[in-house]
C-alpha cells in the first residue's frame, strides 16, 4: 500500500542530491569557527534574508531559544501571540532558560497581533514592581492560523512599534520561505523590518536537521555564545550543513522555489476536502471550538490545510491510516494535512479519496426505521 505522510512537512526526507553533498562535504571544527561547510551556510542565509551574520543550530527551537536569550535580560518580557510555537510548544524554555515572562496576545484568524494591542501591552519602564518589556516575537509564517504567511506591511507595522519603544522584533520563521514563495516577495525584503529572523532547514525544505539564526553580527556573536551555552557546539557540522547548502540554492537546483508546489497542492486537496460533507471549517483560532462552517479553501495559503471533522477524529484518524492517509492531530480539535516534497500534485486526489472513505466509515448515519 502506498503512504502518503501528511502528518507534517518534517516528515520529508532529504534529496539524493542532499546525501552526495552530505557525504563528500569538506568539514573542521565548527567551534572553532573552522567548518568551511558551516561557514558557507551560514554566509548564504546572511545573504538570502540580507542579515549581516548567521548561525547554523540544530532545531528551529534552539533557533528561538538562542535569539531570546541574545535579546531578553533575566527579567525581561517578552510580547508574543498565545498560539505561538515560543508560547506553547517549546517547554518553556524563555522561563526555565531565559528566566524571562511572556506577554501572551490574542492571534488574529490571519496570523498577525493586533499592532494597537502590543503597543498597550508594553510595561511602564520606570515602575521597579513590572517586568522589562524587551522583546516583540512573532511568527511567520504562522502555524496555528494554517500557516498563514504575514506579509511585509504587517511586519513592518509591528517592527515600527518595537521600534518606537526600542525593543527588538524577532521573527520566529521556521517556514519563513513558505511565507516568501506564497506572497511573492524577496526573502531579504521580508526580513528586513526584523532585528532576529531564525528559519529550518528541517521543514519543507527536506534536510534531515538544522536551523539557521540571521541578525547584525553582534546579535549573532551572543546567539553563538548562547549556543555552545545550551551544548549546541557540533563541531564538524558541515556534514549537516551540506544538505541546507543545497536546500538554499536559487531556482530549481534548490528547495525553496518548489515549495510553491506544496502550496498548490494543499490548495487543490483543500478543494477536494470542501467537497465532502463531513469535513468543516478549522474555526477561529481566537475562539477554539466556534464555528463549524464549511472548508474555505481560499484560506489555504502555503502548505497547511487544517479542518475539522463531524466525526470522532481518533477514529477518523485512524480510519485514514488504515488506507494509508497519514494525518496529525491539531489544537482545538482540529486535523492538519500538511503538503510537502514526499507528496505530488499526482497524489493528491488519492489522498482526498483516502480521506473520503475513512469519514465515511466512521460517521455515525441517523437510523431510519424501516416497515410499519
Ligand atoms: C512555528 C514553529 N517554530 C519553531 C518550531 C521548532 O522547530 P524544531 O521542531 O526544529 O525545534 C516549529 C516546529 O514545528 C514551528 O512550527
Amino acid at each position: 500500500m502506498t503512504v502518503f505522510d501528511l502528518r507534517s512537512d518534517t516528515v520529508t526526507q532529504p534529496t539524493a542530491e542532499m546525501r552526495r553533498a552530505m557525504a563528500a562535504a569538506e568539514v573542521g571544527d565548527d567551534v572553532w569557527g573552522e567548518d568551511p561547510t558551516v561557514n558557507a551556510l551560514e554566509a548564504r542565509a546572511a545573504e538570502l534574508l540580507g542579515k549581516e551574520a548567521a548561525v547554523f543550530v540544530s532545531s528551529g527551537t534552539m533557533g528561538n531559544l538562542v535569539s531570546l536569550m541574545a535579546h531578553v535580560p533575566r527579567g525581561g518580557e517578552i510580547i508574543a501571540g498565545a498560539q505561538s510555537h515560543i508560547v506553547r510548544d517549546e517547554a518553556a524554555g524563555h522561563a526555565v532558560v531565559v528566566g524571562a515572562s511572556v506577554l501572551q496576545l490574542r492571534d488574529r484568524p490571519d496570523g498577525t497581533l493586533d499592532p494597537a494591542e502590543v503597543a498597550a501591552a508594553f510595561r511602564d519602564p520606570t515602575d521597579p514592581h513590572e517586568p522589562t518589556t524587551s522583546l516583540i516575537a512573532i511568527e511567520n509564517a504562522h502555524s496555528h492560523s494554517g500557516n498563514q504567511p504575514i506579509s511585509l506591511a504587517d511586519t513592518e507595522r509591528m517592527a515600527a512599534v518595537a521600534r518606537g519603544r526600542g525593543v527588538p522584533l524577532h521573527v520566529d520563521g521556521a517556514r519563513f520561505f513558505n511565507a516568501v514563495v506564497a506572497l511573492g516577495v524577496r526573502a531579504s525584503d521580508l526580513a528586513r523590518p526584523a532585528d532576529s529572523v531564525t528559519f529550518c532547514l528541517s521543514k519543507g525544505l527536506a534536510c534531515p536537521a538544522g536551523s539557521v539564526v540571521t541578525g547584525s553580527a553582534a546579535f549573532i556573536g551572543r546567539a553563538r555564545r548562547a549556543r555552545k551555552l545550551l551544548g549546541g557546539g557540533m563541531r564538524q557540522a558541515g556534514v549537516l550543513a551540506a544538505a541546507g547548502l543545497i536546500a538554499l540554492q536559487d531556482g530549481d537546483a534548490g528547495m525553496i522555489a518548489r515549495l510553491a508546489d506544496d502550496h498548490a497542492n494543499a490548495r487543490r486537496l483543500a478543494e477536494l476536502l470542501a467537497e465532502l460533507p463531513g469535513v468543516r471549517s478549522p474555526g477561529d483560532i481566537a475562539q477554539p471550538g466556534g464555528d463549524h462552517e464549511p472548508l474555505d479553501p481560499a484560506r489555504v495559503r502555503t502548505n497547511f490545510v487544517l479542518f475539522r471533522v463531524a466525526a470522532d477524529r481518533a477514529a477518523f484518524l485512524a480510519a485514514a491510516e488504515v488506507r494509508g492517509v497519514r494525518l496529525d492531530y491539531y489544537p482545538h480539535g482540529q486535523v492538519r494535512a500538511a503538503t510537502n516534497s514526499g507528496i505530488a500534485a499526482r497524489d493528491v486526489e488519492a489522498v482526498a479519496a483516502g480521506i473520503a472513505a475513512a469519514l465515511d466509515e466512521v460517521t455515525v448515519r441517523p437510523q431510519v426505521a424501516v416497515g410499519p
